[in-house]
């Protein structure tokens, strides 16, 4: 089960900071359990682990199949909410399939874009388009694109490789698809892009990567339990004191959190996460600003700030306790490199010692230190630790006093950039 650890903060805050915020956290709590905040028509996610469409699940898993059976490769097509969760669970807990899935659509580089298409020459693939609005441009651009490659390349057949995740029932790819017969797939109307992980928008390529979706799912589930075993913490009470605590250090002028982790393959979850922190909170001039880096490597950069540089960072630690994979370290008979202290142990030793020797550093420094204890890299803990993230970033928004659901700010470049391109309106 995963654990918030506060010990290495709560030295550099008091008692009354974390008593003072407390009714307002409890607030929070009530606004996303009774659903009485702003932007409470975007709750969905909220009791998903539990009441998900059952039938569409089963239909996922059956696409899936099919798609791994005639694709080598499956190019999502989405950007924000309706690709970073996807990926951040398949480079987390990797591709088991023989079908490789990849992401395009989130940015507009035609260097990106050359490079898929290249990499599409000679394989049987096909695509998994993803847009709730389906007016974002990115996605639609390369959309229209990969289908065109996608047409001259299978004909009338075509149509049979394009699976389409839409709103329910409006927009323009919900259009195109009905009118096309691709077979589609829905964001529920309640849930917003960044809360969408575990809706078919994430589902759907975490299936055909294949990884178990009923694991991932149960452990969701495991997160909505408002009561668990002795010597366990719920969920919904870890993220109330994170959010507790990190509005509190975003009071006493903290105002960017860092989520480092020593295992690069959680780089992209890092992603998600800014994108659900950043959209849920940075708005009305408020906000912590969400980074992230990977250690050692960034201890050999970042960490030189970190550790020296001005105190305004929050550093919350991903500790993966055991790594799936051992490699032990070998004695040498000459020990020439001075290394045979280390002789026998597993390469994940040293890293769990590195985490524990910088988290100590930094928190001696007055860097306020917090982690969140990850037992294993499997399903059932991602599952966990994505639901625990959504329910904090909900929490700890509304204890700030923003709606943790909107994201307006996105708007503003979309109209300068449609005006610029010559679009009517
Ligand atoms: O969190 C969000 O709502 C956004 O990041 C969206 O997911 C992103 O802008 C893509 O939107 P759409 O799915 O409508 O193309």
């Amino acid at each position: 089960m995963i654990k918030l650890n506060t010990q290495h903060a709560k030295s550099l805050t008091t008692e009354a900071e974390m008593t003072n915020i407390w009714p307002r956290v409890e607030a929070a709590r009530d606004k996303v359990t009774h659903g009485t905040g702003e932007g409470s028509e975007f709750l969905g996610w909220r009791d998903l682990p539990k009441t998900y469409d059952r039938d569409e699940f089963a239909r996922i898993k059956t696409t899936a199949a099919e798609i791994q059976k005639n694709s080598d490769v499956l190019v999502v097509i989405g950007i924000g909410g309706s690709y970073l969760g996807s990926r951040a669970v398949i480079e987390l807990l990797g591709n088991n399939s023989s079908t490789e899935v990849i992401f395009s659509g989130n940015n507009l580089s035609s260097i990106e874009l050359d490079k898929t298409l290249k990499k599409l020459d000679g394989r049987d693939w096909s695509i998994n388009v993803i847009s709730k609005s389906g007016t974002t441009l990115e996605p639609a651009v390369t959309f229209r694109i990969l289908r065109q490659k996608l047409i001259e390349q299978y004909g009338e057949k075509a149509d049979g490789r394009i699976y389409a995740t839409t709103d329910v029932a409006k927009g323009t790819l919900h259009d195109l698809a009905t009118e096309q017969g691709w077979t589609r797939f829905v964001v529920p109307d309640d849930v917003g892009g960044r809360y969408s992980v575990l809706t078919a928008v994430g589902l759907l390529p975490i299936a055909v990567a294949g990884v178990n979706i009923d694991e991932l799912m149960a452990g969701a589930e495991s997160a909505t339990a408002e009561t668990t075993a002795a010597g366990t913490v719920p969920a919904i009470d870890m993220a109330m004191q994170y959010a507790a605590i990190r509005n509190v250090f975003l009071e006493k002028g903290f105002t960017v959190e860092v989520l480092a982790s020593f295992e690069p393959s959680f780089a992209q979850m890092a992603e998600w996460w800014k994108q659900l922190f950043g959209e849920s909170e940075g708005k009305d001039g408020k906000g912590i600003l969400p980074d992230s880096m990977i250690f050692t490597t960034d201890l050999h950069s970042l960490g030189q700030y970190i550790q020296d540089g001005r105190r305004q960072i929050i550093e919350t630690f991903i500790n993966i306790a055991k790594s799936p994979v051992e490699i032990t370290i070998p004695a040498n008979d000459d020990n020439g490199d001075g290394l045979n202290y280390l002789a026998g142990q597993d390469l994940s030793f040293a890293n769990q010692k590195a985490y524990e020797a910088t988290a100590l550093a930094h928190s001696e420094d007055g860097v306020p230190v917090l982690s969140i204890d990850i037992p294993a890299i499997t399903p059932r803990e991602i599952g966990y630790f994505i639901y625990f993230m959504e329910l904090a970033a909900a929490i700890s928004g509304y204890t700030l006093g923003v709606n943790p659901f909107d994201q307006p700010g996105v708007e503003a470049y979309k109209k300068h950039m449609f005006r610029l391109l010559g679009r009517e309106d």
